[in-house]
């Protein structure tokens, strides 16, 4: 199983100097081991009451986590004093199906039906698919999370700016080479599933989670069969939540900026590298007008039709 990635495309970063390199698998661009992973996550069985937070990386993955956690441990927990949100990496309160074969860590704080995952529709283990199980599916604003890849692979592999040239790594990631991408791709899927089965899906723009908090956590709170009462609204339970999740609040925690992640069995990564600025807008400082102008056509071309803006 561990040869499979000798016979894809593969594609080497030279913005990173050569020290990444990216295998295609089922449509989609990932590292070497990503085969093996895929493959075991189909044993999954997927539970009635399962909730799959989805995403591609570098869209709001960790702080969708931390909210869908607190909404769903509110009862549980005093927000202020005793969450394990307080003590514990967002990403090792809820794991990914793709890493539910690595031993769980000692310190996860409860088995809640809640599952993140950056796998594409597609590739969902097949009793998964075939469930009722509901998806949320988080994306973001495509030239921020350009700006943010380049950010968190540049320091995974500790290269300065200077030595990674960020043109290169929008012209990668406009050939839909980065992780679990194309990126188009990875949410016209769940897009198509979503129209066939409007029930299952929560769709949530990054932006708009940030610009409109109360109404958008209140969505997903909903969608996730756990409504704020009247009375929990009143107590300001939806505020707390949101501040607690914040960015200031969980990048400030001592636990996030410093320790480790054990992303995979081949992954460790600093814990502090998945909070950087949280900015919309930062790509204004990166972009050139012609980077500018590629991305709005390819959007254009990919997204028509689909009422998504990206
Ligand atoms: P930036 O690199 O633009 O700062 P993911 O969690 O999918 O890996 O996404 C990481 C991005 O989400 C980073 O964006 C990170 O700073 C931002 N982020 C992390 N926690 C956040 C939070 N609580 N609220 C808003 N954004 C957050």
């Amino acid at each position: 199983m561990e040869e499979i990635y000798k016979t894809l495309p593969q594609h080497t970063y030279s913005w990173l100097q050569g020290r990444v390199t990216l295998y295609k698998y089922e449509g989609s661009w990932n590292a070497q081991n990503f085969p093996k992973k895929s493959i075991l996550a189909q044993s999954y069985e997927a539970q009635p009451g399962d909730i799959l937070l989805c995403s591609c990386p570098k869209t709001g993955t960790t702080w969708l986590k931390a909210l869908s956690f607190a909404i769903l441990t509110r009862q549980k927990f005093d927000h202020a004093s005793s969450s394990p949100l307080l003590t514990t990496f967002p990403h090792d309160c809820v794991r990914f199906l793709e890493n539910l074969h690595l031993p769980k860590i000692k310190e996860n704080p409860s088995d809640l039906p809640l599952l993140g995952t950056h796998l594409p529709y597609s590739s969902l283990p097949k009793s998964i698919i075939a469930s009722n199980c509901k998806i949320v599916y988080i994306y973001r604003n495509i030239k921020d999370v350009i700006v943010s890849y380049y950010h968190f692979f540049r320091q995974i592999v500790n290269l300065s700016e200077e030595n990674a040239p960020f043109e290169e790594a929008f012209d990668d990631f406009c050939r839909g080479i980065s992780i679990f991408g194309p990126y188009w791709d990875h949410i016209l899927e769940y897009w198509k599933a979503s129209q066939e089965r409007p029930d299952r899906f929560l769709f949530l723009k990054y932006e708009d989670l940030k610009n409109d908090a109360l109404s958008n956590v209140k969505r997903l709170a909903e969608f996730i069969r756990c409504p704020f009462s009247v009375e929990e609204e009143k107590a300001g339970v939806l505020e707390n939540i949101i501040k607690m999740c914040s960015f200031d609040s969980l990048s400030n925690l001592e636990l996030n900026k410093s320790g480790m992640y054990q992303a995979d069995e081949a992954f460790v990564l600093e814990r502090r590298l998945f909070f950087r600025k949280a900015k919309d807008g930062d790509w204004e400082n990166y972009f050139t007008d012609a980077m500018n102008e590629k991305i709005d056509k390819l959007i254009d071309e990919k997204m028509s039709g689909t009422g998504l803006l990206l």
